[in-house]
């Protein structure tokens, strides 16, 4: 016994054991973060926001650098009957552009005349595929080789023609992007908190985890929508991207609205579209930017992962520093209590937030806040306020732990 105990000691000593603290903390970041993986993968129902995420991510990976014997955050496994289907011709992804000079780069070194600039929808790319103009099956993006079929939802959801309007082709597939309108998102949260559940925290996950319900009448009530922005495959096949959106149209999809402009006009376009997404009625993450002929656009080809006549020009939201106040409990309908925030008035993108949801006892305890600490802000999925973390290495010793209830 004894000398087992030694061994142990010895063994811990050597792997740095992590001081009770730390490890307490440790095991409030892995359930949060198993829990969240679990939303994210399983339920498409995200409790956090990618920020938030990487943030408890990148915290945990620093905390098992100095101590390597804390437990890996255990891997969620795929949900049970979700076998995937090959697509006909792998749907690709889109190379990212985070500056006016990688756009520049782009139109001057694809050497095409023409651009289609698009909003990028930030929802569930989904490729649908149409049998003399009936609609024979719809599958997500998955990992670009093999999504989940979701055929019957997309069908229940009543967001894509289940039968084409005149002139179909006899094969036909499209690819576009299920969302939930912000209106719709709304909705759906007062819904939830009337009934006492979390309000979901972005409507990007929620359009994905809509898809994977069972019960056909929520899909409906969600009021899910598909905006089409690519014909991959069609026995008509348009010269121009331009051409194609009307085509499309024409079939009966709803088509992403776009601007089609001379190659010295690209960059105006993309500030112009960029200006518009804050009053989008939808999440929109970028710009994309596609070269209009189709036959340049498949002469240019493509790498592994993105074709080579596109990009999205992305922007990041810079998260906003201020001041926890306060930690107040409330009491859902349900009887649960769940722990609000209060902190110094801040402006993120576009908005003033001064309170957020802290969900539950263990993401409170997971990001560490104390009353009076520097905590960085954003608003998840470009709505919900959501506390990222604390800033580090700012605290002066004043702050004041959080009492449970
Ligand atoms: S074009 C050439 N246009 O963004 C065709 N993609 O990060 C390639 N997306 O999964 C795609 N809005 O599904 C295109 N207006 C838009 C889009 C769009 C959203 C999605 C796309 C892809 C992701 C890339």
């Amino acid at each position: 016994m004894r000398i087992a105990l030694w061994i142990g000691l010895a063994g811990c000593f050597t792997c740095f054991a992590a001081p009770v603290e730390v490890e307490r903390q440790a095991e409030y970041l892995r359930i949060i973060l198993q829990q969240a993986d679990e939303a994210y993968f399983n339920k498409y129902d995200s409790i956090m926001s990618d920020v938030a995420y990487d943030a408890l991510q990148s915290r945990y990976a620093a905390m098992k650098a100095a101590y390597p014997d804390l437990l890996d955050i255990a891997a969620v496994g795929s949900p049970v009957g979700d076998d995937k289907l090959l697509h006909s011709k792998p749907v690709l992804s889109l190379k990212k552009a985070y500056s006016d000079d990688e756009v520049v780069a782009f139109v001057k070194k694809s050497g095409a005349e023409r651009f289609r600039v698009e909003p990028k929808l930030d929802g569930l790319t989904v490729v649908l595929s149409y049998q003399n103009g009936v609609l024979t099956r719809a599958l997500t993006r998955g990992d670009g080789d093999a999504g989940s079929d979701v055929t019957a939802a997309i069908l229940a959801s009543g967001c894509a023609p289940a039968v084409l309007n005149n002139g179909k082709p006899a094969t036909l597939e499209i690819r576009g992007e299920v969302y939930m309108p912000f209106a719709q998102f709304a909705a759906l949260n007062e819904r939830r908190v009337r009934e006492g559940l979390d309000p979901l925290k972005s409507p990007r996950n929620t359009a994905a985890g809509s898809l994977r319900l069972d019960d056909f009448a929520e899909i409906e009530r969600r009021g899910l929508e598909l905006a089409v922005f690519e014909l991959r495959e069609s026995d008509l096949m348009p010269a121009t991207r331009t051409d194609m959106m009307l085509f499309l149209e024409e079939l009966g999809f709803s088509v992403v609205a776009g601007e089609t402009v001379d190659a010295p006009n690209v960059l105006s376009a993309v500030e112009r579209i960029n200006r518009q997404r804050a009053s989008a009625p939808f999440l929109t993450d970028g710009v994309v930017i596609k070269v209009d002929d189709l036959s340049v656009f498949a002469a240019q080809g493509s790498t592994a992962r993105y074709p080579r006549g596109a990009l999205a020009r992305k922007y990041k939201t810079i998260p906003e520093e201020t001041t926890l106040l306060n930690v107040e409990w409330q009491r859902a309908e349900s009887g649960r209590l769940t722990p609000v925030a209060h902190f110094e008035p801040v402006r993120v993108s576009g908005a003033i937030i001064q309170r957020a949801t802290l969900h539950n006892l263990n993401h409170l305890r997971a990001l560490d806040l104390r009353i009076g600490d520097r905590i960085l802000v954003t608003r998840a999925g470009g709505s919900v306020p959501e506390i990222i973390g604390v800033v580090p290495n700012q605290r002066t010793g004043d702050e004041i732990p959080i009492a449970s209830p």
